[in-house]
C-alpha cells in the first residue's frame, strides 16, 4: 500500500510559557520532510475537553475522536513532570477510546536530567491497555532548554536527526503493516 499515512502529533503540555512549542516544531519539521506522511496536530491546550468525563459530549471531543479515528499513527511529543508525564495529555489520551486501536505511537520526549524517559515508559503501559503498538526507538531532549537556540534551533541537530529518521521508519513501517490488518479485518472483532 502507498498511501499516506496520516500522523497526528499530540502535545504533551498544555502549561503557559511550555517548552513544547520548541520541541514539537522541530519533529513537526520532520515529519513533514517525510514523504510518505501528512500532519494533523493535537494540542491539549486548544481543546475543551471536559474534565468531569461526561456522557453528554462537547464538540471538542466529538471532532477529537474523529482525528484520533481518521489516524494511522501517532507521534507524542512529552516533557516529564514529577518522574510522570503530565496530566492533560493523560485527560486527552482517556478522553478517547477504540479510535486509538491497532495503530503505532511513536515518543519524542524532553525534560530535565532525564529527558522525559520515564514519561515515556510510563505511556507505554498506557498505551498498551488502548491496543496501541509503541516504537521501541524514541527521541530524547535531556536539559532541553541547553539543546535548542532562541530561534528553535538545535545546536547538534545530527544525532536527534538520526534518531527521528530510524524511529519514523519503524513508524511507517508500523502503520502501513496494521492499516492493511485494519482493513482485512477490522480490530474490534479481536478487541474486548
Ligand atoms: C511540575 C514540573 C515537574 C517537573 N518534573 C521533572 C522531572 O521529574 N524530571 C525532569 O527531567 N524534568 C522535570 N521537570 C522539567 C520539565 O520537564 C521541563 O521544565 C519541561 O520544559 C516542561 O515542559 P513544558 O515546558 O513543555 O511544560 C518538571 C517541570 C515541571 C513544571
Amino acid at each position: 500500500m502507498t498511501d499516506t499515512i496520516n500522523v497526528v502529533l499530540i502535545y504533551g503540555s498544555a502549561r503557559d510559557g511550555r517548552y513544547c512549542d520548541t520541541v514539537a516544531k522541530w519533529a513537526r519539521a520532520q515529519i513533514l520532510a517525510h514523504k510518505a506522511f501528512s500532519l494533523d496536530i493535537v494540542d491539549p491546550a486548544e481543546l475543551a475537553i471536559p474534565l468531569r468525563m461526561s456522557r453528554n459530549e462537547s464538540g471538542d471531543l466529538d471532532l477529537l475522536k474523529e482525528r484520533i479515528g481518521t489516524a494511522d499513527a501517532f507521534v507524542i511529543v512529552t516533557p516529564e513532570y514529577n518522574h510522570g508525564y503530565p496530566a492533560a495529555l493523560k485527560h486527552l489520551i482517556d478522553s478517547v477510546y477504540g479510535e486509538w486501536q491497532a495503530k503505532p505511537v511513536a515518543f519524542v520526549s524532553y525534560g530535565a536530567a532525564s529527558g522525559g524517559l520515564r514519561a515515556v515508559e510510563q505511556l507505554r503501559q498506557v498505551f498498551a491497555e488502548l491496543h496501541i503498538a509503541s516504537m521501541r526507538n524514541t527521541v530524547s531532549f535531556a536539559n532541553v532548554w541547553e539543546q535548542f537556540d532562541e530561534q528553535g534551533r538545535l545546536h547538534a541537530p545530527d544525532r536527534p536527526e538520526k534518531s527521528m529518521g530510524m524511529m519514523l521508519a519503524q513508524l511507517q513501517w508500523w502503520a502501513v503493516a496494521l492499516k492493511n490488518a485494519r482493513l482485512h479485518t477490522p480490530y474490534d472483532l479481536v478487541a474486548t
